[in-house]
This record gives C-alpha cells, sequence and structure tokens, in this order.
C-alpha cells in the first residue's frame, strides 16, 4: 500500500496519488449511474442522472489528458471513500419499497458522491497552481465546475419535488 511505505515524498506525488483516486472513483460513478437512473422513479432525477453520466465519462477523458500533460500514465488507485459512498447507497435503496422515499435517498446519496469530487477536484486545482501546472489547473477546473452545477441541479431536484412528495 502506497500511503504506508511513504511513497508520497512530494507535493507532487500528492498531486499524482489524488490524480489516480479520482481517475478511479470516476470510473465507479461510470458503472453506478446508470444503476441509479433506473432505480429512479422522477422523470427529472432520472434524467438528472443521465446527464452527468455524459458529463462524467468527459471527466475520464478530462483526466487522461492531464495524465498525458504530467507525463505519467493515466491510472487509478482504489479509493476507499467512493466505494464506501456507493456501498452505503446501495444498501439503503435496497431497503425501501416506497418510490418516492427512494428517490430522496438517491438524490442524497448523488450529492454525496458529488461532494466528494468537489473536495477532491478543489485540491487538485490548487495543486496543479501550486506546482506550475497551469494547464491542468485549467482543465480540472471545468470538471469542478460540472460537479458544482451537478450537486446544485440534484439539490434542486430534491427540494422541488422528492422532499416534498416524501
Ligand atoms: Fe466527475
Ligand atoms: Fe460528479
Amino acid at each position: 500500500m502506497a500511503l504506508l511505505s511513504k511513497d508520497i515524498e512530494s507535493l507532487d506525488g500528492l498531486f499524482l496519488h489524488t490524480l489516480r483516486d479520482i481517475y478511479y472513483a470516476e470510473k465507479q460513478i461510470e458503472k453506478a449511474l446508470p444503476k441509479m437512473a433506473d432505480k429512479a422513479s422522477d422523470d427529472g432525477l432520472r434524467q438528472a442522472f443521465r446527464s452527468h453520466l455524459e458529463e462524467t465519462h468527459e471527466h475520464v477523458a478530462r483526466l487522461d489528458q492531464v495524465f498525458e500533460h504530467i507525463g505519467e500514465k493515466a491510472s487509478g488507485v482504489t479509493c476507499p471513500a467512493i466505494d464506501g459512498i456507493i456501498e452505503e447507497a446501495e444498501e439503503i435503496s435496497d431497503e425501501i419499497a416506497d418510490s418516492q422515499t427512494l428517490d430522496a435517498a438517491l438524490a442524497a446519496a448523488a450529492q454525496a458522491v458529488e461532494h466528494y469530487e468537489m473536495s477532491r477536484y478543489g485540491s487538485l486545482v490548487a495543486w496543479a497552481r501550486q506546482l506550475g501546472h497551469s494547464e491542468s489547473a485549467k482543465i480540472l477546473e471545468a470538471t469542478l465546475d460540472e460537479e458544482k452545477e451537478a450537486d446544485a441541479k440534484l439539490n434542486k431536484v430534491a427540494l422541488d419535488r422528492l422532499n416534498a412528495a416524501a
């Protein structure tokens, strides 16, 4: 395990490790979003999941570009945090019978995912700037903005319909 053997010696190493962490996370999210869309009853929520899936494909492509910019091979490293968030979402949705309550749970789980991504991309943008990777910072910031928009859209769907209905 990289962290235990103290392989990360500098901000460069931390930046690369975190890029690999979010690369893994985005790929897990690509697998989770279609399942969440299938479980959703509300059209607006299903649409929000599907359109963010399209954006998520783009997030992976942008990370490929960042790896290329810094001269590293694109690869992921297991991210227990995103695995936990997705696992918890699956567990709770298996326990909910009522479709409107399920939609509220799915929206909340998706917002937890977006907040995780926002925190990671926020750090990555700051570190990219600090390390002088200005092109990479711009690419990562484009994704950060989309994560924020996705979170705001989910929040609106939840407030407008789901929570009122549940
Ligand atoms: Fe993303
Ligand atoms: Fe996202």
